[in-house]
């Protein structure tokens, strides 16, 4: 593909070039010589950089659509406060039946912290504070598996763990409530898909499962667009009605309560850790039943009318960015290989059962990485999902988001990486650009920029022959391709 220069060209620039090598040489020279004088630790740029680039990125590296800056120092600030108290934990006024020589908050990973108390628990909702006994010391949380990211706890509302003798006496109990509390945040970056599955949807139910409904959700930053969204979920987990907590008057009382949701990884259950051994499979089948969806599986039922169907792709469409700019030749091209296409453009207001019903009944679905390829949660077990990668170096959040994630879904993954003749910022930007010639002095510069440019402004029209091979590959992945 790179030999395909025109020689006339590439001829009648060469002088010029030789001209512009010794340019750089002379300037290269005289900068080493002024950073040896000025910059005894420079080195020049070296691999090893451009790796640490990376890595600073990769923790902001869920925000598809959301807009953030770098995480501050509060957040360690925070931390070391928790560490110190932890060592200081030696009080030994224990009621039989709680440990406090636990700390009462830890961290479940580095995305979230988890505060854990019982005994008497009076939840004061309108001050955000909670009363605890028996407990020795005063914690803060905030209840958002996003820790290090200031941007998104900056959405998120703190909330004090206070012994009960803070303030004498305790406020009194209005609300009495015999089953376990569960707060957490509907702040943060909740509103992106992606997110509110990798920083709610999935912990909430890492933490919430094992108590099979009998748990009472206390939501902080509360929207009720947001929660009416998801209520058939959290219907499935939980069989109270959900509390605004800012907004509530009353003192609620329980005998137990969780602040904050334990995270294991992106859209992921590590299995090991939960309390009866449940994963994501059990996540995708909490899913199914309560938005009633079919398919447990890719594979045709057996009864006759299914058995001919075909095969069904589905495209996740997207307008404003990274859209495919040859959906139309796709769909012709996929129905000539003998599926049943189908296009999807998922946005805020989409119907969740609806559209997860529609994503439900796809063997393959395909698009561009983005925050709609989260519906990758209702694709049934042995399904295909293809990741459009945009140009641009981005493998590392292709795989970080959707990549990963797929093998427990029991989801087979490929992906289809776009090339320099695919991508409309080869329009944008002459050929020597850094842009198209060094995608990672882009990703060097920040998260900022790297999502402006091959985020925002880049859309892409995929290869119809190569996408071919790449919808062929997914045939054959297929119980259908199998069988046919
Ligand atoms: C809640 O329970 C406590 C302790 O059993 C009791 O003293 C209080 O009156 C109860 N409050 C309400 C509103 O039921």
């Amino acid at each position: 593909m790179k030999g395909s220069r025109n020689p006339l060209r590439t001829e009648a620039r060469r002088f010029g070039n030789v001209s512009l090598i010794a340019l750089m040489l002379l300037s290269l020279c005289i900068l080493s010589l002024v950073r040896a004088r000025f910059a005894p630790y420079g080195n020049g740029k070296t691999e090893k950089e451009i790796d640490t680039a990376g890595d600073e990125l990769k923790p902001n590296f869920k925000r598809l659509t959301v807009e953030q800056p770098k995480e501050t120092e509060k957040v360690k600030v925070e931390k070391e406060e928790v560490d110190v108290e932890e060592k200081s934990h030696t009080d030994s006024a224990l009621a039989s039946e709680v440990d406090l020589s636990k700390p009462t908050c830890f961290e479940t990973s580095r995305r979230s912290d988890t505060c854990e108390a019982r005994g008497e628990v009076r939840v004061e909702g309108e001050a955000q504070r909670i009363f605890v006994r028996p407990m020795t010391h005063e914690w803060k949380i905030k209840p958002y598996c996003r820790k290090h990211d200031a941007f998104a706890q900056s959405h998120v509302r703190e909330w004090t763990l206070l012994p009960f003798d803070h303030v004498a006496p305790p406020p009194a109990c209005t609300k009495n409530h015999s089953v376990p509390a569960l707060l957490f945040s509907n702040g943060g970056f909740t509103g992106n898909l992606f997110h509110d599955y990798t920083d709610v949807l999935v912990p909430l139910f890492i933490s919430s499962y094992h108590y099979q409904g009998e748990v009472q959700f206390l939501v902080s930053s509360l929207k009720s667009w947001w929660i009416n969204k998801y209520i058939l979920i959290f219907q499935q987990l939980s069989n109270y009605e959900i509390i605004d907590i800012d907004n509530e008057k009353d003192v609620h009382c329980f005998p137990q309560i969780t602040a904050g949701l334990t995270f294991h990884k992106e859209l992921g259950v590590d299995a090991s850790k939960t309390p009866s051994d449940y994963s994501v499979v059990d996540f995708k089948k909490m899913l199914r039943t309560s938005l009633g969806l079919e398919r447990e599986t890719a594979a045709p039922s057996g009864d006759q009318w299914d058995i001919r169907r075909k095969p069904r792709l589905l495209i996740i469409s997207r307008k404003n960015s990274r859209a495919f700019l040859n959906e139309r030749m796709m769909v012709d091209m996929a129905m000539s290989l003998g599926f049943d296409v189908r296009v999807g453009e998922p946005d805020i207001n989409t119907d969740v059962a609806k559209f997860a019903r529609l994503v439900n009944s796809a063997d393959v679905m395909i698009g561009v990485h983005g925050a709609g390829l989260t519906h990758m949660v209702f694709l049934p077990a042995g399904a295909v999902l293809i990741q459009v990668v945009p140009f641009g170096g981005l493998e590392w959040l292709a795989r970080g988001t959707f990549k990963e994630p797929s093998a427990e879904m029991q989801v087979h993954y490929l992906e289809y990486m776009i090339q320099l003749d695919e991508t409309t910022l080869s329009e944008q930007y002459p050929k020597d650009h850094p842009v198209l010639k060094d995608p990672y002095s882009i990703h060097k510069q920040g998260w900022d920029a790297l999502r402006t440019i091959y985020l925002d402004k880049q859309n892409v029209r995929p290869h119809l022959g190569r996408l071919k091979n790449t919808l062929l590959e997914a045939l054959k992945l297929l119980p259908h391709g199998r069988s046919t």
